[in-house]
């Protein structure tokens, strides 16, 4: 969060300070970035909570899900670099030996037009926030094959958030050649990505399904952003001379990843049927 008052409030008028400091307890988080949080119905029916952060500054808007199971789902829109990371922080079993959680990091390439811009975010307010949401549109499931790798210690190249968004999964940031070779035209540096190896003949197995431990397979993640405003609706008014921004459109949306992992133990949630 930055500090309070942010840039421009030292060269506001005295009075317009003066007033801003009565209000400031009325007014809450002034200067931060602007914070939405939602119940949100996910697809299986459950109710979760859904935290929305708009940045105007940095241009960016982020969204975070704690799913009923305890997984933490976090998006992040960057639209200065062109980049969206999805990262999934899902709980182990310790009853059978897996590790407390695994961090999970894919990052892609962010079209303008899938979400709405951070300013128009930023503004969005609710009147009835114990409202349960559910999606106006549902988009159809996005299936991407992560034949890719991030190294995640030059990331900040591609994108300041990853550090932060990313840390806990360094070892597991996938993105995709396709992503890559948009982003190398934007003049980021190639020795940031790795191509994961190609596809054996055979093909590697899914994870899950019997076999080695210990050997490779294609680990399979899917995650939903159950609501997301994705559009910016338009008005008409006799008063107007131009249709007018008067709310959004809400979306859900599910991706599904594929990538290979050296060892079926790094894709702990295939071994449950
Ligand atoms: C990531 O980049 C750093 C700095 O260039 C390098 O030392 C390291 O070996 C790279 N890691 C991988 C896994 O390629």
């Amino acid at each position: 969060m930055r500090p309070a008052g942010g840039r421009g409030v030292p060269t506001a008028p005295r009075a317009l300070l003066a007033l801003l400091a009565l209000l400031g307890p009325l007014l809450g988080a002034l200067g931060a970035p602007a914070e939405l949080r939602v119940r949100v119905r996910l697809p299986d029916g459950q109710v979760a909570e859904e935290s929305l952060q708009a940045d105007g500054e940095r241009d960016s808007i982020s969204l975070e899900l704690r799913k009923p199971d305890g997984t933490l789902i976090s998006f992040t829109a960057d639209f200065k670099k062109y980049v969206k990371i999805f990262r999934a922080l899902i709980l182990g079993e310790l009853e059978k030996g897996q590790s407390q959680f695994q961090a999970l990091c894919f990052v892609t390439r962010l079209h303008h037009s899938e979400i709405i811009p951070s300013q128009a975010m930023a503004k969005l307010r609710q009147k009835n926030p114990r409202t349960v949401r559910q999606a106006e549109e549902v988009r159809g499931l996005e299936h991407l094959h992560m034949d890719a790798a991030v190294n995640f210690s030059l990331g900040a190249l591609l994108s300041p958030h990853l550090r932060n968004v990313c840390a806990e999964a360094a070892d597991a940031v996938y993105t995709r050649q396709q992503d890559v070779r948009f982003w190398l035209e934007q003049g980021v540096d190639s020795s940031l990505f790795r191509t994961l190896p190609k596809d054996t003949e055979p093909p590697l197995p899914r994870c899950g399904q019997g076999g080695d431990r210990a050997a490779p397979c294609v680990c399979h993640y899917s995650l939903s952003l159950a609501w997301y405003p994705c559009m910016l609706k338009y008005c008409y008014s006799r008063d107007r001379p131009a249709p007018y921004k008067c709310g959004i459109r809400s979306c859900q949306k599910g991706y599904s990843f594929d990538f290979s992992v050296p060892q079926q133990q790094l894709c702990l949630w295939a071994e449950d049927p």
